[in-house]
């Protein structure tokens, strides 16, 4: 049996970060966004560390940066484009390549009515 659609968050509520955390939804604890003018839900622990990456931010490249080491994500696909930097950024493409594998789960989402909707 197919969910209702469920209103995740108000675009308004997004900030410059262009993401959040949206802890409430049928698929637990969510980041959900807009890139590039096209919303998106993913998982939202890091496949590093377990970083939320709801709270970290939309990168120029459209990419979803986790706040924790600055590992970014491809939202369309779910699948980590560059490695954690800073102190881990010697292994940044070990990380990418092991657990990188296990791209994040990504969810249909719609934008209507000025908020994000999961859809059902
Ligand atoms: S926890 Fe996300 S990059 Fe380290």
């Amino acid at each position: 049996m197919r969910e209702a659609p469920t209103a995740l968050v108000s675009l308004d509520a997004l900030g410059a970060s262009g993401v959040t955390v949206v802890n409430e939804t049928p698929h637990g604890a969510l980041a959900v966004g807009l890139s590039g003018g096209e919303p998106f839900a993913v998982s939202n622990r890091c496949r590093h560390l377990g970083g939320p990456l709801g709270k970290g931010h939309v990168a120029d490249d459209g990419c979803l940066e986790c706040p924790w080491h600055s590992a970014r994500y491809d939202i369309v696909t779910g699948k980590m484009k560059r490695g954690p930097q800073g102190a881990f950024k010697p292994v940044a493409g070990v990380v990418k390549s092991t657990l990188g594998k296990r791209d994040l789960k990504t969810y249909p989402v719609e934008v209507r009515d000025g908020q994000i909707w999961l859809k059902g």
